[in-house]
């Protein structure tokens, strides 16, 4: 139906959820969804569509870095009508006051260019979380006893980062978590008039090294998705 999803139209609900990878889309369509069945599996990037409290919902990988977000981010709006895109996934703690396990409500991310800096050019534009949803979402995460943080991020192009001077003026700024897609879904979303927001879970530190146990991963996944879910529907 699409270059990089084969779900026919009317497949994939207003509602999507976009985890990195896609076998955590599976896990989630298959923990938290009823009757989820698969609409894509094209070059492996599964999405599955069921409903939640009888809410139709589609969970769909996003893959990692914001040029894969973009493809399917597009994809899912322009040609299957998706109107609120919620980002789930882990991110690395910038500041001594951000803990591994938090979770991290994106208001908006800087970057030093996305996707769409062919059409921005000169412009430094700042994109923005749908505030319904990240007040929805900061209601369901405290509800759940999470320590919760709301504020700028950091949209990098790399894992691997090679500047560390960057990330000192990010920290001077108040940057409180580096991630590599939120910046493009806010900038799709503000462009196609849809909803936008990112969830994140701390999944390592870059100050002080600590990574988050991988038995502690699950659940901090499942947390994003229940925080994800009771924000779309509140
Ligand atoms: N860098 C970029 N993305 C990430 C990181 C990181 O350290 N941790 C989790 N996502």
């Amino acid at each position: 139906m699409t270059p990089h999803i084969s779900a026919k139209l009317g497949e994939i609900a207003e509602t999507v959820l976009l985890p990195g990878d896609p076998l955590r889309a599976k896990w989630a369509a298959e923990t938290f969804l009823d009757d989820a069945v698969c609409i894509n599996q094209v070059r492996g990037m599964l999405g599955f569509t069921g409903t939640w409290k009888g809410n139709p919902v589609t969970i769909h990988g996003s893959g990692m870095g914001m040029p894969s977000l973009s493809i399917y981010a597009n994809e899912l709006i322009s040609t299957y009508g998706a109107k609120t895109l919620i980002r789930i996934g882990s991110c690395g703690a910038m500041q001594e006051s951000v803990g591994i396990r938090d979770v991290i409500l994106a208001m908006t991310s800087t970057t030093l260019s996305t996707p769409s800096r062919g059409i921005m050019r000169e412009l430094n534009y700042a994109p923005c979380a749908d505030y319904g949803l990240l007040q929805a979402a900061h209601t369901s995460a405290a509800s759940k006893g999470s320590k919760i943080h709301v504020g700028g991020i950091y949209s990098s192009d790399v894992f691997y980062d090679e500047r560390p001077d960057l990330n000192e003026q990010m920290e001077r700024h108040g940057i409180l978590a580096v991630e590599m897609e939120a910046a493009e879904l806010y900038t799709l979303a503000a462009r196609h008039g849809c909803r936008a927001l990112a969830v994140l879970t701390v999944s390592d530190h870059l100050k002080t090294h600590e990574a988050l146990p991988a038995e502690d991963r699950e659940r901090s996944f499942g947390d994003m998705v229940e925080i994800a879910l009771e924000a779309a529907f509140r």
